[in-house]
């Protein structure tokens, strides 16, 4: 079988080599691809000039490289409906339709979903008008809200307001989201841990994997602005069993009910993003798809075959098949270009070192991100430059081996940034 990934994160490099690991495949395309997802794996292959976006270019490498199966993994690619455009025109895809991915691209629909179908979730209002949006500010007591842009904003349309003047704030930035902000939602803050959790779905059965925590501001210690993530780990000690237990019958199951008696039956990743309260896990969102850099510890620790689980999902038969998966943790360490994620335009282009001695190392793997590569050499081509995972059998080790690993990794000119505390608070449950 040939397989053609659309993406060019570690997310998508993550499941490229999950794809050529299986022995059914022969080749797996990537669209564009980094420059280390097509080093090393010679079942990998790139056509970098084919954009995420350019659905007609994706369309001509399907047909030119007999593609069979194409995995749409990439929150803007799913919502541009392409799972469903690649289906008419009679090739495979894995990921949710348009219909079904509205639960990621639309705050609105989704949350009125949740309340629908009873999920545990804040409370909330929608709004497309800011002057009552603001009356309602001033009504509530002073406390913590977030306000959020309706629809995607690149990560961006969530603000959190420490107070009502900073919530009238934000009220007002809306706008700068364009067409996403126009309808904007105001939420009650939860406090607790939050996690990411992983459902794979096949309409009416699912399975969960381990559960994962992404570090998402770029400062050690949770600090500094939001990042698309700049670490993660799997599995994490905040989610016992018991809670991994009370998320699948409150929250997975009765959401793939509700999908399906909406007509918007769910094929594919469903990721939970929650929230542990005092009062039980409460959803903070929904997304449909893997997590970047959440994929990156956890889809290698998948021991099932990747593509007949894909198969599985894809024809319903989901319930047959226990997905296996491996004892080890894993640790993923962002390295990013400094000054991610304001501005870093001045590292672009600038050589990387140390990679190749890096990924010799027993227990790493290294994802690219924002890396390109000419001949042997490889040069920082985005925010996040390549993920690197370590893996071990307990926090420890796992954290050694990732940041034994990430040290010997420079950017020329000394413009390599990371956090150095990725995985601190389940090393500060071990020390409890
Ligand atoms: P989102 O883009 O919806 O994932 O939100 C970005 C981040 O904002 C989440 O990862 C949470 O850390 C935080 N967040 C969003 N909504 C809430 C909420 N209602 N309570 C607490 N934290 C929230
Ligand atoms: N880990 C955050 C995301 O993938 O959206």
């Amino acid at each position: 079988m040939n397989i053609l990934v659309i993406g060019q994160n570690g997310r998508e490099h993550a499941l490229a080599v999950a794809y050529a690991k299986s022995k059914k495949v022969s080749k797996v395309i990537m669209t564009p691809g980094n420059g280390l997802t097509d080093f090393q794996n010679i079942k990998i292959k790139n056509y970098p000039k084919a954009g995420m976006t350019d659905f007609k270019g994706i369309v001509k490498v399907c047909k030119k490289e007999k593609i069979d199966l194409v995995d749409v993994a990439q929150d803007d690619v799913i919502a541009a409906g392409y799972v469903d455009r690649l289906e008419e025109l009679g090739i495979a895809a894995f990921g949710p339709t348009k219909l079904a991915s509205q639960l990621e691209w639309d705050k609105e629909w989704a949350r009125n979903f949740m309340l629908k179908y009873n999920l545990p979730i804040p409370r909330f209002q929608v709004f497309n008008n800011q002057k009552k949006a603001i009356s309602y500010i001033n009504s509530l007591p002073e406390q913590v809200l977030f306000v959020k842009a309706s629809g995607l904003a690149l990560g961006k349309g969530v603000i959190r307001a420490e107070n009502k003047k900073e919530a009238i704030e934000a009220v007002k930035a809306m706008k700068n989201f364009g067409g996403s902000g126009e309808t904007f939602l105001i939420e009650e803050a939860l406090v607790g841990e939050e996690f990411s959790l992983f459902a794979i779905c096949d309409g009416e059965n699912f399975q969960v994997t381990k559960a994962a925590q992404d570090h998402k501001r770029i400062y050690d210690g949770d600090k500094g602005p939001n990042t698309g993530g700049v670490g993660s780990i799997a599995p994490t000690g905040a989610v016992s069993s018991a809670i991994i237990r009370e998320i699948e019958s409150k929250i997975i199951k009765p959401t793939l009910l509700g999908m399906k008696n909406e007509g918007r039956v769910y094929k594919g990743i469903l990721y939970l993003g929650g929230i542990i309260t005092s009062n039980g896990v409460k959803v903070i969102e929904f997304n449909c798809r893997w997590g970047d850099p959440e994929a990156e510890v956890i889809v290698p620790s998948i021991q099932t075959d990747y593509l007949s689980l894909v198969d599985s999902v894809r024809v319903g038969r989901l319930s047959k098949s226990k997905i296996q998966f491996d004892e080890k943790i894993r640790l993923s360490v962002a390295g990013c270009s400094k000054g991610y994620p304001q501005n870093y335009s001045s590292v672009i282009d600038k050589e990387i070192f140390g990679l190749t001695d890096a990924m010799k190392l027993p227990d790493i793997t290294i994802f690219g991100a924002g890396i390109k590569r000419s001949g042997k050499r490889f040069f920082a081509n985005g925010g996040r430059v390549f993920h690197v995972v370590g893996e071990g059998k307990n926090v420890i080790e796992t954290m050694e081996n990732a940041y034994k690993a990430i040290s010997m990794i420079t950017i020329e000119g000394n413009n390599l940034y990371y956090r150095t505390d990725i995985g601190w608070r389940d090393l500060g449950r071990l020390k409890k």
